[in-house]
């Protein structure tokens, strides 16, 4: 976890946490601490990377700020630091198989924690199988590309499957009940409910151990409901609110952030050029964007790196899929 990473540069790393919940903290009495937990804020890992701009609309933002400080202090020692002991936290990021080797290697190692990492593509291009995957390689031991942990599912199109995870489970060799057992599910009826998921998931982050956060898709429900050009600046604010608590909950919980995003026609191109719904927020939030698409080969897709704050752009693998989950292809069908 973060919290005893970040906390390598103290001298004891065996000393126990200093706050065991929100009300330990200076200055939160039963009352903050329930307005908190009404906000979402239910840990001191979330607090810690609470946005001052959100709390004071609760709080006075005296309160808020020492708070926040306070629970800083908690996770991260050092507000400032040197690029080596950032180099350090860097280093607390980990990596999670997708099932495919080629696929791991496009992504440097897999999908990376403390990061959103989205996928796009059209109707049938994976995007909801690799998801699943995920949600069972997550809790694979570390040594076999796993985090060790469990998955939240936000899903928007009624797209999960819980008989698709028992059939990748098996691939492992691992108990289908216990792994459905490690997967918390949620249906996201409307944008703002979906909004309303993750600002409460917090609680739930922590119960289940949850090291990936999937969200299939991302945009759906707000393309939907903000239609026009008059709700775009609206949709686009309620985006990008809800993309900065999904980053904030990965980089608290070391988790990987995975979502899900449609395609869409360029509107001002005069080739059938298509792109990635969400607009400029979603393009700068997002971390890592892969895009998705079929080959003539029945079963076999094309993932190609759109955008990487590390690797070379413009790569392209081929993975399948197949009754096990996300693949390599055998050579001979290359
Ligand atoms: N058990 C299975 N065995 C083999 N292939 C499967 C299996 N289940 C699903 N697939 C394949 O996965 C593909 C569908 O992928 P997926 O549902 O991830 O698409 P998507 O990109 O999420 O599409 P959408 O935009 O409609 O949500 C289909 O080609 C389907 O044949
Ligand atoms: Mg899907």
């Amino acid at each position: 976890m973060v919290n005893s990473t970040l906390k390598s540069n103290q001298s004891n790393e065996e000393e126990p946490p200093k706050y065991r919940s929100i009300e330990d903290i200076p200055g939160v009495g039963p009352a903050t601490a329930e307005k908190l937990r009404k906000m979402g804020y239910s840990t001191i890992e979330s607090l810690a990377t609470a946005s001052l701009k959100e709390l004071t609309q609760f709080l006075g933002e005296k309160t808020a700020y020492a708070i926040v400080t306070e629970a800083r202090k908690h996770i991260i020692s050092v507000p400032f630091m040197r690029a080596d002991e950032y180099m350090r936290i860097r280093k607390t990021v980990e990596k999670l198989t997708t099932g495919s080797k080629k696929l791991d290697e496009l992504l440097g190692g897999g999908v990376e924690t403390q990061a959103i990492t989205e996928v796009y593509g059209e109707f049938g291009s994976g995007k909801s199988q690799i998801c699943h995957q995920l949600c069972v390689t997550v809790q694979l031991p570390k040594d076999k590309g796993g985090l060790d942990g469990g998955a939240l599912y936000i899903d928007t199109e009624n797209s999960f499957r819980p008989e698709r995870i028992v059939q990748i489970a098996k691939r492992y060799n691992l108990d289908p009940n216990k792994v459905l057992s490690r997967i918390v599910y949620a249906e996201a009826l409307t944008a703002d409910h979906q909004m309303y998921l993750l600002d409460n998931a917090d609680a739930q982050l922590k119960e289940h151990n949850v090291r990936l956060i999937i969200i299939d898709s991302l945009v759906a429900h707000f393309r939907s409901e903000f239609v026009g050009r008059e709700m775009l600046a609206e949709r686009q604010q309620k985006l990008e609110k809800h993309l900065h608590r999904l980053m904030r909950l990965a980089r608290a919980f070391n988790a990987a952030a995975f979502v899900t995003n449609q395609v869409m026609a360029k509107p001002d191109s005069f080739f059938a050029d298509i792109e990635p719904t969400g607009g400029h927020i979603l393009a700068h939030t997002s971390h890592t964007r892969v895009f998705l698409r079929k080959s003539p080969t029945p079963g076999v897709k094309i993932a190609k790196l759109v955008v990487s704050p590390t690797l070379p752009e413009g790569a392209e693998v081929l993975f399948r899929i197949t009754e096990n989950g996300i693949e390599d292809v055998p050579e001979k069908k290359v």
